[in-house]
């Protein structure tokens, strides 16, 4: 069986909503001290509503096609469902993650919860 599936490989080749929002609503960042990997996230809310998401990922290919398929799991949605993602709904979204990839997942997951937060200090 291939390391990565076709979803994994085509968010990592062609990832989705990548770059910045230079007049974002909020913006999130975290890292992974044992990887050094360091994700950022944008997000353009407009009535509680995820009008637009952008990320920048520093790092490997899995934390790639998670930040990718997880700006694609919140754009235009409300914020408390964006609240609401799990990193597994993000592998599971991928068909999966090798077990010692899940904590790029997690990364992504940890982004949007950070902007997010980022969003209601400011709310
Ligand atoms: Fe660090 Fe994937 S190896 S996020």
């Amino acid at each position: 069986m291939a390391l990565y599936s076709d979803k994994v490989m085509d968010h990592f080749i062609n990832p989705r909503n990548v770059g910045v929002i230079e007049d974002a609503d909020a913006v999130g960042e975290v890292g992974n001290a044992k990887c050094g990997d360091i994700m950022r996230m944008y997000l353009k809310i407009d009535d509680d509503i995820i009008t637009d998401v952008k990320f920048e990922t520093f790092g490997c290919a899995s934390a790639i096609a998670s930040s990718s398929m997880a700006t694609e799991l919140i754009k235009g949605k409300p914020v408390s469902e964006a609240r609401k993602l799990t990193n597994q709904a993000v592998a599971e979204a991928l068909d999966g993650l090798p077990d010692y990839k899940m904590h790029c997942s997690v990364l992504a997951q940890e982004a949007i919860e950070s902007a997010l937060e980022n969003y209601e200090n400011k709310s």
